[in-house]
């Protein structure tokens, strides 16, 4: 049950931004992996976790800034890594985010900001 609170909260947060239930069209038509719309769902989704500035570690995961789209896509919808990279940490801690499959290089491009 206490995975189903969060993942409702989750939602919920999501569906603030516009993100939750997908509607396919955002208000600013903007092409590609766009970077404010990947701060957005970071701020709405993973700093419960990591730091509000990514740069630095969280309450409870590492620094994640500049992660890689393969990374990230491996880790927040499979729990996994990309093979061959070697995790911050050994723990299994982080839940996975299968809602946000269509935002993850959103979320790559905000990381990847300098
Ligand atoms: C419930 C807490 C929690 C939330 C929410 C969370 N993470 Fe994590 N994250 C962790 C923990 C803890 C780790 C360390 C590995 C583990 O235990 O899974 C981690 C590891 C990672 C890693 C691997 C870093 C590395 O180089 O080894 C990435 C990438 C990552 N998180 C991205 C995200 C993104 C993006 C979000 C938001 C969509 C997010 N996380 C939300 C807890 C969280």
């Amino acid at each position: 049950m206490r995975r189903f609170g969060l993942t409702l909260a989750v939602c919920l947060a999501l569906a603030l931004t516009g993100a939750c239930g997908d509607n396919g069209k955002d208000s600013q038509a903007v092409k590609g992996p766009d970077p404010a719309r990947g701060r957005r769902l970071y701020i709405a989704t993973c700093i419960v976790c990591h730091n509000t500035d990514p740069s630095k570690p969280g309450s409870q995961g590492p620094a994640i800034k500049g992660s890689s789209l393969e990374l990230l896509e491996a880790k927040v919808l499979h729990k996994r890594y990309p093979p061959g990279y070697e995790p911050q940490r050994t723990t299994k801690a982080m839940p996975t985010y299968p809602q946000l499959r269509k935002r993850i290089a959103d979320i790559a491009a905000y990381l990847a900001q300098p």
